[in-house]
């Protein structure tokens, strides 16, 4: 059945874990994902980026999922990833999200409480739930690229929560979007995630940007003819500690992609005479599941949590 994420957050936040929000654009990643969950009986956020209705069109990626729910009984949350307008966050809830983010970490602190505002009365009388963000990643958010990452203020996110009633608040403590986060050491700022979590007790923290970019894959996606370069993601036992923290939502994409990528590429190396695709798809749905059955048991902490 699709849920609501604020039992699944509320019972994160007790038990110090995390639930993974895996980005979704196709039908093979939605299975690897659903198969890693089922076996883990792990609470699952499925997330939709603006990038991926125009990939896969929103009926598509929508129908994709219905399939998933119909398929099996596993509770998930279906999420809209970096809402940039109430329109989108309206349609998406018309339209049967569970959840949607109202991504104004661009706007002014003003503006971005205005919109979110809008969005959380509109999803609230629905029973839709809405995650905001306040701060700015460095890196590549959807088409938007910002140079410097602007840290999360703790007494802002207090008057931001407070003046919006946004149910979940993504923040900024150095993660970005990508593969290349970290040019020196890879590093967050726990005392800003301890203070906004001591400031805002029982409420759930959301960290986007939050791939790990695990060097085994960037080795393989080069060794076989590749050229990733000095991809660099958040060390895992990092997102471990945030887990304990306040933090109860994870967002991992890049990771995904990099899975899929890496073992295409070997199979290809590997298979030069092969061309049905499903004779690379599946190795490639097989990396997204060993993928994220790892993130669930050894990053995120949530198996057997529902
Ligand atoms: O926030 C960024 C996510 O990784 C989605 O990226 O817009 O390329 O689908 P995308
Ligand atoms: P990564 O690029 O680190 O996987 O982050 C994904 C994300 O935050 C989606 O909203
Ligand atoms: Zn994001
Ligand atoms: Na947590």
């Amino acid at each position: 059945p699709l849920i609501g994420t604020k039992e699944m957050f509320a019972r994160a936040y007790k038990e110090g874990y995390a639930i993974g929000a895996f980005n979704v654009n196709n039908m093979e990643i939605i299975q690897g994902i659903m198969e890693a969950a089922q076996e883990e009986k792990a609470p699952l956020i499925l997330q939709v980026s603006a990038g991926a209705r125009k990939y896969a069109g929103q009926v598509y990626i929508k129908k994709l999922i219905e399939a998933a729910l119909v398929e099996t009984d596993h509770p998930l949350a279906l999420h809209l990833d970096h809402g940039q307008d109430f329109e989108i966050c309206k349609q998406c809830i018309d339209g049967g999200f569970s959840s949607v983010m109202y991504d104004g970490s661009h706007l002014d602190f003003e503006e971005n409480i205005a919109v979110t505002k809008q969005v959380v009365e509109y999803a609230h009388e629905r029973g839709v739930v809405v995650e905001a963000e306040l701060g700015r990643l460095a890196g590549i958010e959807d088409d938007v690229q910002s140079d410097k990452s602007i840290y999360t203020d703790p007494d802002q996110a207090v008057e931001f929560v407070e003046r919006t009633g946004c149910d979940s608040l993504a923040i900024a403590i150095g993660t970005s979007h990508g593969a290349y986060k970290f040019t020196g050491e890879a590093r967050l700022d726990f005392d800003r995630l301890e203070k906004i979590t001591n400031m805002l007790p029982e409420y759930p923290i959301v960290l986007h940007g939050s791939s790990s970019v695990p060097q085994e894959f960037v080795e393989m996606a080069n060794k076989y003819g590749g050229d990733i370069g000095a991809a660099k993601g958040v060390p895992e036992e990092l997102l471990r500690k945030a887990a304990t923290y306040g933090v109860c939502k994870i967002n991992i994409d890049t990771d995904i992609r990099l899975a899929m990528t890496a073992v295409i590429r070997k199979h290809f190396a590997e298979n030069p005479s092969h061309f049905d695709p499903r004779q690379y798809l599946k190795p490639a749905r097989q990396a997204v599941k060993d993928m994220v059955q790892h993130k669930i048991k050894n990053v995120l902490g949530c198996s057997n949590k529902i």
